[in-house]
């Protein structure tokens, strides 16, 4: 019985060893230790030996027994760990790895500009409307009081889409419509896209932006021009902006004017940007609504009177934010209007 005993141990140790899953420990348990089990057997035919052997065998059955249970319980321990890190293996769930995240896109930093513009004006009593981008000869050029032999009428500056109709070159035609439309007295801002054949380089695109304003009433002067102009570029750019009305020509406008702003780079001292003047030049033109243009529309210039602007959104886009080339406002490169 000794050596059946120590057969058992050294068999069992080795078949444990050996198991690699849960499911062979249990197998090996219930070999020796189950119901009919070798160490069961061994364990009930005791009985049969003599009172001198009983209890020498007794005691070599028990260690026998003990230390295989606790073979037993080892084994199990280490199989169960050695499950659990194959699982997270095969899970492979890493709760610190990034997903690739969408990004919302935003307004574009022209129309941003074109909005606050807009709200400006609406919080200075001024109404927005809206208007085509193909417009007729007549809204574009005659109404607007323009001589037939203005330079800016010629086909290199004028994209012409038959004889009488074209792509506007400015926004001042929706002065006509506004004044044909609404009558006086009005005040509206209307801005959008123009179109003129200029070659492409850093500061001019065939298509750009345009705020055009007017204000048609009674008793309406050039200093109600300059003080709503002030107002505005101060709320615009800033209370220690200053501007300068400089005498021009538009044929729809008697007397005009081009407005310089401070120079926002060197607030005026003068820097590489604004050629060593102070001043960012060409803003926006101005004037008085000339007689023959309210006459085209139907107002009575010995009644009324009014004022109109017009001011390129890019170039005060450009100025605001510091962009040296107008190019990038239409290349559509994700990493430069993700700045805005
Ligand atoms: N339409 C002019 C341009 O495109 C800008 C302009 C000048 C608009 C004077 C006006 C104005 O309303 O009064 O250059």
């Amino acid at each position: 019985m000794r050596e059946q005993l120590q057969n058992l141990h050294d068999q069992a140790l080795e078949a444990l060893e050996k198991a690699n899953h849960l499911e062979e420990v249990e197998s090996i348990r219930l070999k020796y230790f189950g119901k009919k089990g070798e160490m069961t057997q061994i364990l009930r035919g005791m009985g049969k030996l003599s009172k001198e052997e009983r209890p020498k065998m007794g005691a070599l059955a028990n260690e026998v027994r003990e230390k295989l249970e606790k073979a037993l319980e080892e084994r199990k321990a280490l199989l169960e760990e050695k499950k659990i890190d194959l699982q997270m293996e095969a899970e492979d769930l890493d709760v610190t790895l990034t997903k690739e995240t969408i990004r919302l896109g935003h307004r574009h930093p022209l129309l941003q500009t074109m909005e606050e513009l807009e709200n400006l004006f609406i919080e200075m009593g001024f109404t927005v409307v809206d208007g085509p981008e193909i417009e007729s000869v007549e809204n574009n050029f005659d109404a607007l009081n323009s001589p037939k032999d203005h330079p800016s009428r010629d086909l290199s500056d004028t994209f012409y889409i038959d004889e009488d109709t074209l792509l506007r070159t400015h926004t001042s035609p929706m002065q006509i419509r506004a004044m044909k439309n609404l009558g006086a007295p009005l005040r509206i801002v209307s801005s959008g896209r123009v179109f003129r054949p200029d070659d492409v380089d850093d500061t001019h695109s065939p298509m750009f932006h345009q705020l055009e304003g007017l204000v048609v009433d009674k008793g309406v002067t050039m200093a109600n021009l300059i003080e709503t102009l002030n107002v505005f570029i101060k709320e615009f750019f800033g209370e220690e902006m200053q501007t300068r009305f400089r005498p021009h020509y538009f044929p729809f406008t008697e007397p005009s004017t081009e407005v310089d702003v401070t120079c926002m780079k060197c607030k005026g001292a003068g820097c590489e940007v604004c050629n060593y003047t102070g001043w960012s030049l060409e803003l926006l033109g101005a004037g008085m609504v000339h007689p023959n243009v309210l006459k085209n529309c139907g107002i009575d210039p010995d009644v009324y009177s009014g004022f109109a602007f017009g001011l390129g959104i890019d170039r005060i886009a450009m100025v605001k934010y510091g962009i040296k080339d107008i190019r990038l406002l239409f290349g559509n490169d994700d990493r430069f209007l993700r700045q805005f």
